[in-house]
Formats: C-alpha cells, structure tokens, sequence
C-alpha cells in the first residue's frame, strides 16, 4: 500500500513494498512488446491518455519535479500535485521513463540526485523500463560543483569513455532492477570520429557514433532506444547514409524507438520535437522495426510547449501512422539482423 506525505511541497514517498511495474522482468532482460507510446504533458487533453489511444505513456520525470541548487549540486523534489495529476491521467496505462538530467557522460561524476529522484519515483510508479542519452551536460566548475554546459554534448568516441559508461549501466541495472536504456543524441559540431562511418570496419580508423554506441550496448548491462529522428538530424548534417549506419547498428540491442519532426535553424535540421515526422524518418522505421527483434515501443515525441502548434490532431495521425507500421511489422516474420561494425 502506498502512503505519501506531504512536506513543503515535496513529494515523500513511503510504501511497505516495491510494486512490481508492467513488463518489470529484469534489469537484462527484455521487456514484453508494449505497442506505441506517447509522452506525457500536463497540457495534453485527459482523453489522449486512454488505453484505446496509445498502449503506454513516457514520463520525464524532472517535468514532476521543482529544482533546486544546493551546496552546488542539483537537486530534485517531485511537486505533489504535479505527481497526482499525472499519475491520475495516466491511471490505465503501463509506464516508462524518459529522463533528461542524468548526464552520464560527465568524467566528473554523473548527477546522482537524478537517480535519488527517480529511485524514490520507481517505488510510487513503477515503470517497465527507463531510459536516458549518450551524452553529459555538466562539467567540474573551479571548486568542484557541476556546472551545466547548457545543452546536452555528445560524448569522445573513445574506449576510455565507452568504459565508463558501461561501468555506470551496470551500477543503474543492479540498483532499478529494470531495462535501462541509452539514446543516441544529435550532435551538430563535427570533430574527429563523430561522423558515422559508412566504409567497412578494417578501414575504419576507430570508433565513430554507431561504433560507441555498439560498444556500449553490447557491454551487457544497458540496451538503445534508437531516436530515428536524430539519427536522420545527423545523417543530414554531416552527409552520412542513415540506413547504412543502421546496417551498422546492433539492433538486436534496441527495445525503444523515437519518432519526432525537427526543422531549419541557422543551416542545420535540428531535433526540435516541434513538429510532425518527415517521410525519411518513417522511411527509416519502416526499414529499422523488421531487423529489430527486440523493439518494445515506439514513441512519437513533442515538446510540450510546440504540442499547440503541432495540433492534437496532427499528433493522434502520427500516432495511428506508427501503429500501421508497428501492425505491419509484427504481422511478418521479423528479418534477418545484420552483422554490425
Ligand atoms: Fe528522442
């Protein structure tokens, strides 16, 4: 039985035992098949939210939370209110994670308030997986405090930081007991290796993003959510073959799969969640779900504050386009996966 209790403001949260979330089968394990998903936002109708819509809803947990700094750390308190409502709306639905602030890349140490916040998030809604992204947004300040880059940095394709990451997978799996995941970011500065390379492993002088990103999958203890809109974002600005990088990737690792729109800024197609799914990305879901055996959802992701401009409307067709895809898909035999490089 859970019991909360309020304290100035701030959401604590008792229960006698750990609920067991839909699909929670283990941290390596793969989950049970969801369907497609959704994220949730606080200004989004109830009725977006039924079970007849969408099959699960992702939840960023920092949105439930107020921040604070303190003694130079970045702490979080999940807002009571902000909590109920959401776990109200959501009531019918199994749940995953989708956070933003973990920074697991950070040489410095990762932000471990993060992880306290969603620890105490999992014992009141338990989710069947959680995911974060290959990246690190924070940096040691002169005095050792976390300072924040201000927007997510890809990480150096070296096997130093590959490394490290798998270690912290492996510290997050033992310590949630459930499929953890990692996203690969957008990046939009090229510097050596951040180029998927499209030319055969022995001519490649090292590793590149798909490179990493397999190497950490393939470490064991985390799987991929493949964001196909960033990888289009990449594969555009840097004149790569997305398929071809697909070829490349360890599919059998991936259990979640992004859909978003971007648009134009200053020369480059950015990941601006602010808009409905080109063709290339359905495309490239259309080619990636049948040699992804493992793929447990698919989420179509709007920010919040472009849901408006987007339209509600526009947003429940992207949903239905995913479920064609995702019923054409399952109704086949999956096909062969690929060697990866
Ligand atoms: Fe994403």
């Amino acid at each position: 039985m859970v019991r909360t209790v309020v304290q100035k403001g701030t959401l604590v949260i008792m229960r006698a035992a750990l609920l067991q979330a839909p699909g929670n089968c283990g941290a390596t394990s793969i989950p049970a098949p969801l369907g497609i998903g959704f994220p949730y936002m606080s200004a989004m109708p109830a009725e977006v939210y039924a079970a007849d819509m969408i099959d699960f809803v992702e939840v960023t947990p920092e949105a439930l939370c107020r921040e604070r700094h303190e003694d130079g750390h970045i702490r979080f308190d999940l807002v009571v209110e902000q909590f109920a409502r959401a776990r109200e709306t959501c009531a019918t639905l199994p749940m995953v994670v989708h956070g933003v602030q973990l920074s697991i890349g950070s040489a410095h140490g990762w932000n471990g308030a993060y992880l306290d916040m969603l620890e105490q998030l999992q014992q009141a809604w338990p989710f069947a997986w959680h995911s974060e992204h290959l990246s690190f947004q924070t940096i040691p300040g002169p005095h050792g405090e976390a300072l924040e880059t201000g927007v997510p940095l890809p990480m150096p394709y070296t096997e130093e930081a590959a490394s490290l990451v798998v270690e912290r997978c492996a510290v997050i799996a033992r310590r949630f007991g459930v499929p953890f995941l990692l996203e690969n970011p957008a990046h939009y500065l090229e510097t050596q290796g951040n180029v998927a390379d499209t030319r055969e492993r022995d001519e490649s002088p090292g590793l590149d993003e798909i490179g990493f990103m397999n190497r950490i999958t393939m470490g064991g203890a985390c799987r991929q959510l493949l964001d196909l809109h960033n990888l289009h974002c990449n594969a555009v600005n840097h004149g790569f073959d997305a398929f071809k990088a697909l070829d490349r990737l360890a599919l059998e690792r991936v259990v979640e799969i992004h859909l978003a729109g971007g648009s134009w800024r200053e020369g480059f197609l950015m990941d601006a969640h602010d808009g409905v799914v080109p063709q290339p990305v359905w495309d490239l879901l259309a080619y990636a779900l049948p040699r992804a055996p493992n793929v447990a959802g698919v989420v179509f992701e709007v920010l919040d504050r472009y849901a408006p401009k987007v339209g509600v409307d526009a947003m429940v067709r992207e949903l239905e386009h995913a479920r064609a895809v995702w019923n054409a898909c399952r109704q086949r035999r999956p096909m062969p996966v690929r060697a990866f490089a």
